[in-house]
């Protein structure tokens, strides 16, 4: 079925796995262990109800804002996934094609199939047609080599984006990757530019990692701003603000790394409770289940930036390609603005935990 008659984010998921083989279907799905943490992220937004207001005009609405410090349509972005080429032949390059084209901001991977290089040509490409320059990001893993890392980080910072989101949920891989090796179910089933990419290159983890680490980082930044993704818990955002990174992003990873992980959601709600100040003066962000524009307003209503979608765009651009991508953003902006005018808001601003009611508190 042709792509505008996907009505939400699941059925494109749907018709992306028709056709995929057993094999990158499930790579793209997988969880850690027992995948509670990838369940519990869609059902975090579920233990929320909303309570919208009445009775105000929300002819114009505007869900513009800034994510990572780039002007955004939309508060989401593209959370760096890796191994788009599994999907479709020309793997990131859609997502770059659709972000410019939407005006949402790309995140990245630091193992993505296609070269970082190749990737910005197609940006710069981009950046020519549209007229304007569009957002995009790098995530940086620190590897154990960090010369690797380094150079990479040299070259998106001189090609031109705009932010670093270091990943530190991954200080070491997950088991299901040695388990599948043990098994034999991992190794290349399509043509790809990386070597196997059902499991992630040795030194890719690096165990040693501290916050020390930042320093070197920061210099080779060049005043790029630096977000840590992967953050769970109030204290290290503490952390990274004395530190004078821009901001956390709070994740589980998808639920691939530590299984019941509390999901990004449940993070920025905890924090906003504990310490309110704390969140307006680092920027905050969540990735993890988010589907619906209304799991974007609950997110947005307990102070984070933006959401980034991780799965979502790689099944789309498996699926559509490019089209797919736009898609995607299409169908998210139109459950945004349904969304803003239903609870009677015009601005993001105006989302305000007093309209998103908690039917469980754990941690109270
Ligand atoms: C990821 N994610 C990820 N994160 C990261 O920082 N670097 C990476 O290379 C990858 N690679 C990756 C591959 C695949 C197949 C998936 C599904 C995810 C995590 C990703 O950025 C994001 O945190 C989660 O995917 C968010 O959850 P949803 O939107 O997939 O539910």
């Amino acid at each position: 079925p042709p792509p505008e008659t996907m009505l939400g984010l699941d059925e494109i998921e749907e018709a992306a796995k028709s056709f995929l083989s057993p094999r990158v279907a499930n790579y793209y799905s997988a969880s850690s262990l027992d995948g509670y943490s990838t369940a519990e992220n869609r059902s975090a937004f579920r233990k929320c109800r909303l309570l919208p207001r009445i009775m105000k005009n929300v002819n114009t609405v505007a869900p513009q804002t800034t994510i990572f410090g780039i002007p955004s349509a939309l508060p989401i972005y593209v959370s760096p996934s890796s191994n788009a080429l599994l999907g479709h032949p020309d793997g990131e390059l859609n997502i770059t094609r659709g972000a410019a084209k939407t005006g949402i901001v790309q995140g990245i991977s630091a193992a993505a199939s296609f070269p970082l290089e190749e990737i910005l040509d197609e940006k710069d490409r981009m950046d020519e047609a549209i007229g304007e320059k569009m957002g995009i990001v790098y995530q940086v893993y620190l590897q154990k080599d960090r010369s690797k890392h380094e150079a990479q980080v040299r070259e998106a910072v001189e090609r031109g984006c705009q932010a670093l989101l270091l990943t530190v949920d991954s200080n070491v891989g997950d088991l299901r990757q040695s388990t599948e090796k043990l098994k034999g179910t991992t190794g290349d089933i399509q043509p790809g530019r990386r070597m196997d990419p059902f499991s992630d290159p040795p030194g890719y983890h690096d165990p040693t990692q501290e916050w020390k680490d930042l320093v070197k980082l920061k210099e080779l930044a060049q005043g790029v701003p630096i977000y840590l993704k992967g953050v769970c818990h109030i204290d290290d955002v503490r952390k990274a603000k004395e530190a004078g990174l821009a901001g956390c992003i709070f994740s589980n990873h998808g639920g691939r790394q530590l299984d019941q992980a509390r999901t990004g959601f449940d993070s920025l709600r905890q924090i906003y409770y504990e310490d309110p100040k704390l969140c307006k003066e680092i920027e905050l962000y969540i990735d993890g289940g988010v589907r619906r524009g209304t799991d974007v307003l609950q997110a947005l209503a307990f102070g984070a930036r933006g959401v980034g979608l991780g799965r979502p765009f790689l099944y789309a651009q498996a699926a559509y390609g490019e089209q797919g991508v736009i898609r995607t953003v299409r169908i998210l902006e139109n459950e945004i603005l349904n969304a803003m005018r239903l609870m009677s808001v015009t601005k993001i601003e105006e989302i305000k935990p007093s309209m998103v009611e908690c039917l469980q508190e754990i941690w109270k």
